[in-house]
């Protein structure tokens, strides 16, 4: 399957609503965010979260011009933060897994997260139960660090988390 990737723009967003809104429906316990949060958002919100602060990006992976994956960056906006950016909302469409999709996709938010110079570490949280995830991470270099227990909870379900990061080393400071 020959699968190509790039950053989402803000004329792509109905089709990224359209991802994300599927992700949400299809695995509630991957992600914090409800498909219902996400369903009430206004058009707009989605237009900003793909063309807004340059810092911030949202790449989507296509098969045959389809949008079938999806992965997010993100450096906050709080000063004393801003060297740790944060990969979120990954998520490969169930007919295309198993394709080199995830992995291409997560490298495309590290090198983005590595292109700002004053980024030196890369986080994220996965379910301790998301095997496939954790391995893809695991395998793309960043280590666990923690487990947040009932971290959220999905229809009254608790779910615990792990964080792992992963640190540009030559820029980290001693
Ligand atoms: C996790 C997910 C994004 C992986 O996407 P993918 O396109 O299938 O991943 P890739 O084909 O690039 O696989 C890369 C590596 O991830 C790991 N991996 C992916 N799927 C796996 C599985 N089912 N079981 C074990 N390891 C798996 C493997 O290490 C794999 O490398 P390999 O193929 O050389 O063994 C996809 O399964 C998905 O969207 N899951 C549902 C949503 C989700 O869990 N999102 C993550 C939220 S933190």
């Amino acid at each position: 399957m020959n699968v190509t990737i790039r950053r989402l723009q803000s004329d792509d967003s109905a089709l990224y609503r359209d991802i994300r809104l599927c992700s949400l429906a299809e695995d509630p316990t991957a992600f914090l965010a409800s498909r219902r949060e996400d369903e009430a958002r206004p058009m707009s919100e989605w237009r900003t979260r793909l063309g807004g602060a340059t810092d911030s990006a949202v790449f989507g992976a296509f098969a045959n011009d389809a949008l079938v994956g999806i992965c997010g960056v993100r450096r906050p906006s709080r000063d004393k933060v801003r060297h740790r950016a944060q990969i979120w909302g990954m998520y490969v469409a169930p007919e295309t897994r198993r394709h080199g999709a995830g992995r291409a996709l997560l490298r495309a938010a590290i090198e983005h997260a590595r292109s700002i110079p004053a980024v030196d570490v890369v986080t994220l949280s996965v379910n301790c139960s998301n095997l496939a995830a954790r391995s893809l991470y695991i395998d793309a270099g960043f280590v666990p660090w923690g487990i947040d227990r009932d971290a959220f909870r999905v229809d009254g379900v608790a779910q615990d988390e792990e964080h792992m990061s992963r640190t540009f080393e030559s820029r980290a400071p001693h």
